[in-house]
């Protein structure tokens, strides 16, 4: 059986003079989790929301809050954004001095482990400690900026992560970020992506944000 296709709407599209009705409306549209992009215009050239802003919407939603830190050292905001309200906190390999302490910092503040990878660092960069490892996300663009065109070459990252796990025999989460829209999704989901983040593909898509996650979750053959 092929398995559920997650969506994970990211807010860095929401507008956010009005993010309570975003996130409402994105429940409604039956998004599986939220995307939250932290970004410090150090490790990307940009600067993005952070703790108040997610202590401010945790009690919009029920769903799962995944948090991308797109921050140096972000298991020094571990604790502070388990506070706030996020479920899973997503840490990127390249950030990391020791990205294996950073994992266990993480779980140790009550939020399941994610590890980014930019479209540079290859799949191996976390082999060795892959059975810590609970979910990965792909950036299928360089972080930093919403509404990017969808890089195709990082699907044979995405397929080599599945077999890795598959080979390991480690569960693992493929989630995929940037560029993702209904025209797509499909192949990131035919390589081995189980979640998808979408900004302007669900914020954006013609039909309503509804008809827009389900076209994106039915994208794969
Ligand atoms: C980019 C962010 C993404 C971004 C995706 O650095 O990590 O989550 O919001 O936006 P779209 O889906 O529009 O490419
Ligand atoms: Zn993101």
């Amino acid at each position: 059986m092929s398995p559920h296709i997650k969506i994970s709407p990211s807010l860095l599209a929401a507008d956010f003079a009005h993010l309570a009705d975003s996130i409402t409306a994105i429940e409604e549209a039956g998004a599986d989790e939220i995307h939250f992009d932290v970004m410090d215009g150090n490790f990307v050239p940009n600067i993005t929301i952070g703790i108040p802003v997610l202590e401010a919407i945790r009690p919009l939603t029920k769903l799962p809050i995944d948090v991308h830190m797109m921050v140096v050292e972000p298991a020094r905001y571990a604790r502070e954004f388990a506070v706030a309200g996020g479920d899973i906190f997503t840490i990127h390999a390249e950030a990391c001095d020791d990205l294996e302490a950073s994992l266990c910092d993480t779980r140790a503040a009550g939020m399941i482990g994610g590890v980014s990878l930019k479209p540079d660092t290859p799949a191996s960069a976390i082999q060795p400690i892959l059975p810590l490892i609970e979910r990965v996300l792909v950036m299928t663009v360089e972080p930093g900026f919403g509404g990017q065109p969808f890089m195709p070459e990082m699907l044979r990252k995405i397929t080599e992560l599945r077999d890795m796990a598959r080979t390991a025999g480690t569960d693992l989460e493929i989630a995929v970020d940037g560029g993702i829209k209904v025209d797509t999704a499909g192949e990131a989901i035919n390589a081995g992506a189980t979640t998808l983040v979408s900004g302007t593909g669900v914020f954006n898509f013609p039909g309503g944000m509804k008809t827009g996650i389900e076209a994106i979750r039915n994208a794969g053959s």
